[in-house]
């Protein structure tokens, strides 16, 4: 079955081939990252806008990569939710036309079931059930994936995402748009444990994390230093924000798969590409004998190829949509 399928959440507009839920045969990606740059931050209406521009040549040249006819595409997939709403509005109207035109069945994708599908890509061995440490820009959760279709929210941030945190202390630095490779690749040989910032604990909750005092501890450490006219060492204080925020997530995650008893942990999302958290989870995986699956780096951030993986096993489970589909800015993982 080939779904082509479209990504437009926020400032990435994707469109992809996916063949039974696991074969990538053509993945694009326009990126608005350099138009954002200048303001720090995604504009909401810029990022509508580049979508309407984008998306009609980028899904030719995805089926052209594909080799692919209209006539060869068996579904459309979309994400449909959470995002800018503005800006997801923008694919799902654009694949409802598309579905209505080919006359294929229309199937709406939650944008973090995609991310957590990017797996499959990579790992054609990794099925359900696994708990997957979801963490990217607007959101940090821990689910637990029953099966492909039937997925719960065993912990999460209660204020910042973490990526969120990479950012906007990625900003004051002045690194680069947006902070979170950035701030990777600077720490990468720095002293983790040179300055001291805090790891929240949410009390009562054992899986649940924050993020917003680490931000705060770690502006504050950068603004003091300018005021004194002291220079932070930079290698070294990236480093130890990276390791803060890694061991906030580890720990839990590792919890929440002894929890489970799934004995298999998935990664996911754009901060999914970080080389310390990804170093500690394979440390920390390897100490208790859990099974670790971790997207290709290409596929942690935002794309349409994950969509397509995963409008795969919505169809499979008869999650089509009709004409009259909406989008969504924020929605429950659990509710599909
Ligand atoms: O999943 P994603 O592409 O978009 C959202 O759905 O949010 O994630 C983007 C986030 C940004 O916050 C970005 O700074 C972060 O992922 N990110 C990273 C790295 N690469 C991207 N954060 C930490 N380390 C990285 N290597």
């Amino acid at each position: 079955m080939n779904i082509l399928a479209f990504e437009s959440s926020c400032d990435e507009t994707a469109v992809a081939v996916v063949r039974d839920g696991r074969q990538v045969v053509s993945s694009c990606i326009a990126s608005q990252i350099e138009m954002h740059a200048i303001y720090g931050g995604v504009v909401p209406e810029i990022a509508s806008r580049k979508h309407v521009e984008a998306i009609t040549d980028l899904t030719k040249q995805a089926l052209e990569q594909a080799g692919m006819e209209k006539s060869d595409i068996d579904a459309v997939a979309v994400t449909y939710a959470p995002g800018l709403i503005g800006a997801v509005l923008v694919g799902v109207n654009f694949a409802k036309a598309v579905a209505y035109g080919m006359g294929v069945p229309l199937i709406p994708v939650h944008h973090t079931r995609g991310h957590i599908a990017a797996n499959y890509i990579t790992h054609p061995d990794l099925e359900p059930p696994f708990v997957c440490l979801c963490v990217s820009g607007g959101n940090t959760i821990i689910v637990d994936v029953k099966s492909y279709t039937e997925m719960s929210v065993l912990g999460g941030t209660r204020d910042d995402a973490a990526g969120e945190c990479f950012d906007k202390v990625g900003r004051v630095l002045n690194i680069g748009y947006p902070g979170g490779a950035p701030m990777d690749r600077l720490g990468k040989d720095g002293d983790p444990t040179r300055y001291e910032l805090p790891r929240a604990h949410v009390q009562g909750s054992e899986l649940d994390m924050s993020f917003s005092g680490l931000k705060t501890a770690a502006l504050n450490l950068l603004h003091n230093a300018q005021q004194k006219g002291e220079k932070l060492d930079l290698p070294d204080f990236a480093a130890s924000f990276g390791q803060a925020i890694s061991d906030s997530l580890v720990p839990r995650a590792m919890a929440a798969v002894a929890m489970t008893g799934h004995g298999k942990l998935a990664i996911a999302g754009g901060v999914a590409a970080n080389s310390r958290i990804r170093a500690d989870l394979q440390a920390a995986c390897g100490r208790e004998g859990v099974s670790l699956y971790m997207p290709e780096l290409r596929y942690c951030g935002d794309n349409a190829a994950m969509i397509g993986c995963q409008g795969y096993y919505e169809y499979l489970a008869g999650h089509t949509a009709g004409q009259d589909l909406n989008a969504y800015a924020t929605r429950d993982i659990s509710l599909g």
